[in-house]
Formats: C-alpha cells, structure tokens, sequence
C-alpha cells in the first residue's frame, strides 16, 4: 500500500488534457494513447506512427449515420428487401467472386502484391461496364494518364470513352464525381490517395481511412459501385488497414507467383455473397483471361509418362482443382541431403518425407527431395498428402503413377491415411476430365451417380499407398 499521502486515481480538481493524438499501428491498425516499441496487438515492433484524432470514420460511413436515418428497432420479417440489382462486369470469374456482379452503393476493396495484375483487372472491369452502357470512371494516383492510354492500348476491347482521372485529392475525385455521376469508380489505388480532413502523409494510416471512410460514405450515398484498389506488404496484410476492412462491404484478394500466369482472385469478406467462390485468371498479352477449366490448364503441360509426378484434386473455395505435384529424388552429394519445396510449405514436405521413410519400405533420409507445384500454384491443403506421399515414392522408385489416376488423402504421423472434406466434389472433378481411378482414405465413402467411370481404390496407410503404386505401375525406361 501507499502510505505517502497521494490519491491514488484522478484527483477531482484536475481535468484531464483532452487528447490530441493516438499512435496507431500501421500493420494492425490498433491504436494505443502513447508511443510503445512493440504493438500489443499484433505483436509487431517499431509499428507504431503518431495520428491526429478526428471523427470514428468507420461509423460515420455506416448506414446508422445516414440523414433521416430512424432509430427503431424492427421486426426482421417487416423490413422490406427491394431485389438487390447488380451490374453485371461481364467478366464472369470476377462476378461469380461477387456473388453475381457488383452491388450498386457497395465498396470493394481488391488487394494484391504490387505487378500482380490489379491495376489491369481494375481497368478491364472499368471498360466491360462502360461497354456495356453504364459509366465508369477511374481513378489513378500512381500512373499518368499517357501510362494508363498505354496500358488500354495493350488491352484488347478497351472502349475510348472509358473516363480517366489521374488525381490524389480525393475532394477533387468527388467533385468530379458529383459532375459525372458514374456507376463504378475505381481508385488506384487508395494509398495514393489523401484528403484535407487528415494532416498525416499520404499512405499514412490515418490518411488511407479518413479518404476511404470519406468516399465510400459518397459511394453509398450516390448508388455508385466503389472498388478501392490497395496495396498488401510482403507478409501478405493490406498496408495499413484492418480498419478498412471493417468499412468496405467486400475484400477481394488477388494471388499468384509474378513469374506464372495463373491468378486466383479470393474474397475474404463479401456481404453480399459466399466468400467460398475463388476466381480463376490468366495474365497474357491480352490482359487477364478467366479461365472456367482450371484443371485443364494446369494439366496441359503434364507429360503422363515420368515418375515424380502424382495428381491431386484440391478445393479452393467450392472449387475444386486438379493439380500435378512433382517430386525429385536424387542422391545427396553433400553430408546434409538437401530438400527444396516450391508452392507446399517445407514443414508439411519434411513431415511427410519422416513419415514416409519411417512407415514405409522406401528410404530418404540421406537423400535429396525436390518438390514442386506445377502452373505456379500453392498448395496448402492437407487433402494433397497422400498425392505428395505418392509423388515421392514414384521418384525414389523410378515407377510411374499410371497416367490415369489421381490420389486424395491427408496423411497422420502415424502413416495413416485420413478423411479430407468434399471428397464428393473432388472425386467428379476428377471423373470430369476422364481420370478412371482415384485413391481415397479407406472408409471413404462416394455415391455411384458422383464418380461416374471413375473407380475408387480404398488406401489404409502410406504402406498400403506404396504397394499399390509397386503393383500397378511399370519401372520407368528412362
Ligand atoms: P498491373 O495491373 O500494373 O499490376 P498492379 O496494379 O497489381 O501493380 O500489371 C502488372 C504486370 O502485368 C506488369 O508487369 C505487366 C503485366 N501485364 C501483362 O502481362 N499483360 C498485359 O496485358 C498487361 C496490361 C500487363
Ligand atoms: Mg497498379
């Protein structure tokens, strides 16, 4: 106990300063009073950047603060839905992303690593809705208008009346779009973007918020389509923003490796649809392509007849996706074998490869192992176990997996093979594009009517995997 005298808690007589500042982090958003080396939050250090205190713009863009807006409560069943309208982008990976197309007053925030294809996917979507007769106006802070006149010139299907603004004041953007009254605006991106009401530098924290938090307000309240372009760092996050994401109506992320053609447009939060929809893009000469078959695409290029290579039904979102996994295993020339994984995260390889050497008749432990994804696809599920485990033992082997089968099973430390999810949906991909068998967990069980011509073949454990693969592949030639 004290027992010096003083008050403990706020003595009556002193008001408290009224404060001025916060810190706020530019990784998580969160805000602390005072200046901290490490943001209790997430946990960063050397994130926190002083901001001025405005209005909570995250409420002042809700709904609630609406003019005319009525505080009474409503019986759910008597509130009056009018038949949410949407405008087609006529882009159809991008709709079915959506939920159908975009919501007239909704704002879209897509996010993506920098080159990845937004600022095309955005100018495409821009240019499909002004052809189809609606207006569009976009937005660049960071490019000129002679880079976005090159960028449509490259892009086929470009119309010349799509309305261009190369502009970072966002005051100025709603005067003009006040003037024009369009029914989509791009802005490209929001991080160039800032605005009187807040003092910090553009790309600041409290500058991408205030200028969101203020055109998404103008957005809802003129009916206009809103899609915020935004930049994510190299962890992956949107620079700045958790904040933003409370205030938009959709995340959209778009994925892929720079040095492949293959792009998945996500959506991480989508009031007005399922965010179990991906999208499938290529990026070419023409711009960004949609591709309705990936598995065709990413099968291509697979040549039936070499070992190492297994194929496995994957699922993004609903979506599920044949992809090849390959594996390479050579002797280690070194004392440490080597091991070198593209597109599957090295720990799940490691796990696997002890697995494999432990629980079953083939040996890798002083050898090198490559893996790798083919088509620049990352493959995270555990579903793709068993068709790495395969992938692997085919290598090491020297035996092909017969060109007509695909295998699907998440595999335990113990070497058994377990049950994936939406084995139903991967099993008629698979059937769809003429694969006859597919290995799957034993106790599995898949209706008649789903796996058409293809036949399932019950695998116990990685033992059980192996043998199957001795049994019924040739030794390879080469
Ligand atoms: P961009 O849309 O500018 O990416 P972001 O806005 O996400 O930074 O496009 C980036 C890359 O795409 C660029 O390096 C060039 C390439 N690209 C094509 O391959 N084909 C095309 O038709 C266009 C317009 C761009
Ligand atoms: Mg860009």
């Amino acid at each position: 106990m004290f027992t010096t005298g003083f008050t403990i808690g706020r003595p009556y007589s002193v008001r408290m300063p009224k404060v001025r500042t916060v810190f706020a982090c530019t990784q998580c958003g969160a805000q602390q009073p005072r200046w901290l080396g490490r943001c209790p939050d997430c946990g960063r250090w050397e994130t926190l950047v002083e901001e001025r205190v405005g209005p909570n713009p995250s409420i002042e863009g809700s709904p609630a603060f609406e003019p005319g807006h009525e505080s009474k409560p409503q019986a759910l069943g008597e509130i009056e839905v009018a038949g949410t309208p949407r405008l087609s982008t006529a882009i159809g990976e991008f709709d079915r992303v959506l939920g159908g197309g975009l919501v007239p007053g909704s704002v879209i925030l897509l996010g993506g690593e920098p080159g990845i294809g937004k600022s095309t996917l955005a100018l495409q979507t821009a240019a499909q809705i002004q052809a189809a007769g609606a207006r569009a106006l976009y937005v660049s802070g960071e490019e000129s208008a002679e880079q976005l006149r090159l960028r449509a010139d490259r892009l086929p299907g470009i119309p010349p009346d799509v309305r261009v603004l190369t502009e970072t004041r966002s005051e100025v953007v709603l005067d003009l779009w006040h003037e024009l009254s369009p029914d989509i605006v791009v802005i490209d991106s929001i991080q160039t973007m800032c605005c009187e009401r807040a003092e910090s530098a553009a790309g600041s924290v409290a500058q991408v918020r205030e200028c969101a938090a203020l055109l998404a307000a103008h957005a809802k309240q003129a009916g206009t389509a809103l899609l915020l372009v935004g930049h994510v760092t190299k962890d992956g996050s949107l620079a700045g923003p958790r904040v933003l994401e409370h205030l938009v109506d959709v995340v959209l992320a778009f994925e892929g490796e720079r040095a492949h053609a293959f792009r998945l447009l996500r959506a991480g939060k989508n009031r007005f649809g399922s965010t179990q929809e991906v999208g499938v893009f290529t990026m070419g000469a023409g711009g960004l392509e949609a591709v309705e078959n990936p598995s065709e695409l990413f099968l291509a290029e697979r040549s039936a007849s070499s070992p190492g290579s297994c194929i496995v039904p994957v699922l993004e979102g609903t979506r599920p996706m044949l992809v090849e996994l390959q594996a390479l295993v050579a002797a280690s020339s070194y004392g440490i074998p080597r091991r070198t994984c593209m597109g599957i995260e090295d720990g799940r390889v490691a796990l696997l490869l002890a697995v494999l050497d432990r629980r079953s008749d083939i040996d890798l432990l002083s050898r090198d192992v490559y893996v790798n994804v083919a088509g620049g696809v990352r493959v995270a599920e555990p579903a793709s176990d068993l068709a790495l485990c395969l992938a692997i033992a085919s290598s090491r082997l020297d035996r092909e997996m017969p060109a007509d089968a695909v295998a699907c099973g998440e595999v335990g430390l113990g070497g058994e093979v377990r049950r994936v999810a939406r084995l139903d949906l991967r099993v008629r991909e698979a059937a769809r594009l003429g694969f006859r068998r597919i290995l799957i967990p034993e106790g599995a069980e898949i209706a008649a009517e789903l796996r058409g011509d293809c036949e399932p073949i019950p695998i116990k454990d990685v033992a059980g995997a192996v043998a199957w693969l001795r049994a019924s592949s040739s030794v390879s030639a080469g």
